[in-house]
């Protein structure tokens, strides 16, 4: 029991979930939360896209939508941070509530549905913070309006509006809170998409990487062995940077206990573990270990990410963890990870990627 979980904790959860979430991004936004270092395991430091990021436990897409607050979450001790999911267009999201704690379960369901700012404001924000001298690795989530009727344009918009300012940018095609998003992972679907963003990318070469802005794509874990094949299929096909596995469940399982499990919407947290590992697994199996896979879902200890490490995850991502471990929570998780590679003799990340599934 951490100072946190026995006081903080408490207090902070008998506050409704989404004004908690509004002043937590707020306060980081401020500077409020704890700093923590982020580089200090030398076994930590990983390569990928031939950037060194200093470890790598990541931010997850979703805390920040409207990239308020990329420089106070990498001094929590983030080895790099996903903003987003952006639209092009402001959209207010679904009517709330749309945030619920299932305590009892270290879970969440929220069904936002892609409430967001916009590309402007985004952008603005984004822009200032790197032009004030804002370093450290910022992946961009994209996505569509639920209002529009062509969902290759929007994405196709964010990719040009965000590959100079980003590290890598994030096809969201996983959220189950936007009516039809999920459909864009079929293959005919995905490939048709894939291909206009990787074409739009390419007439914006990226600032602040010597090289293309690299594309990844966010998937669900509610997907088949055959539906994973195909998007293998696609992903090998055109050359994609990437894949984030996964995005929240619509799937409840039945030893949920919270008396929120039946709300609508994604189910993420512990209870997400192990199907997303179980995914993570499939993916690495399936594109050969040949393209770089980040893991998230359910990571809440340097063991689970030691998991998602050796199912094949390159970098691994938290949310609900930091909501149950608090503002520690990266660093935690990255000095417990370090311990658990030392343990079993491994000297990198790297060499430890993929050896349960090799
Ligand atoms: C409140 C909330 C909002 C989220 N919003 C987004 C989002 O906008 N875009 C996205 O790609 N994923 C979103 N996610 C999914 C997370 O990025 C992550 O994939 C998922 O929560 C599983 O990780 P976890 O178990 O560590 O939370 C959201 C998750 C939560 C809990």
């Amino acid at each position: 029991m951490s100072l946190y979980t026995s006081f903080a904790r408490p207090l902070l959860f008998a506050l409704p979930a989404e004004f908690m979430h509004r002043l937590a991004v707020r306060g980081v936004a401020l500077g409020l939360a704890p700093g923590y270092p982020s580089g200090t395991h030398t076994r930590l430091k990983t390569k990928l896209w031939g950037k060194e990021f200093p470890n790598p436990i990541g931010m997850a897409a979703g805390f920040d939508k409207d990239c308020e607050a990329p420089g106070g979450l990498l001094s929590m001790g983030f080895g790099f941070v996903e903003a987003g999911t952006v639209t092009p267009k402001p959209q207010p999201g679904n009517p709330k509530p749309r945030l619920f704690r299932l305590a009892e379960d270290h879970a969440i369901i929220n069904r936002f549905g892609f409430n967001s700012h916009g590309h402007d404001s985004f952008l603005a924000r984004l822009k200032s913070w790197r032009e004030a001298g804002g370093t450290g690795f910022l992946g961009v989530n994209v996505g569509q309006n639920k209002e529009s009727t062509n969902a290759i344009a929007d994405y196709r918009a964010g990719v040009k509006m965000f590959a100079p300012w980003s590290d890598y940018l994030v096809v969201n095609v996983s959220s189950p809170n936007t009516p039809g998003l999920r459909d864009l992972q079929s293959a005919e679907k995905l490939r048709a998409l894939l291909s206009a963003v990787l074409e739009a990318r390419d007439e914006v070469p990226g600032k602040l990487a010597s090289t293309r802005c690299p594309i990844l794509v966010k998937i669900a874990p509610d997907l088949d062995l055959n539906a994973i094949q195909d998007i293998a299929g696609v992903i090998f096909d055109l050359g994609i940077d990437g894949i984030i596995v996964a995005n929240t469940t619509t799937d409840r399982p039945k030893t949920l206990k919270s008396q929120n499990a039946g709300e609508t919407g994604g189910l993420s947290g512990a209870p997400l573990f192990e199907p997303s590992t179980r995914l993570l697994t499939n993916f690495y199996l399936a594109t050969k270990g040949m393209i770089p896979l980040i893991g998230v879902g359910g990571v809440f200890t340097g063991r689970d990410a030691y998991e998602k490490i050796l199912a094949g995850a390159s970098l691994v991502q938290i949310y609900t963890s930091l909501i149950y471990r608090g503002p520690g929570a990266a660093h935690l998780i990255a000095d417990e990870l370090d311990q658990c590679l030392a343990a079993d003799g491994y000297s990198s990340v790297a060499e430890a990627v993929g050896a349960k599934n090799r």
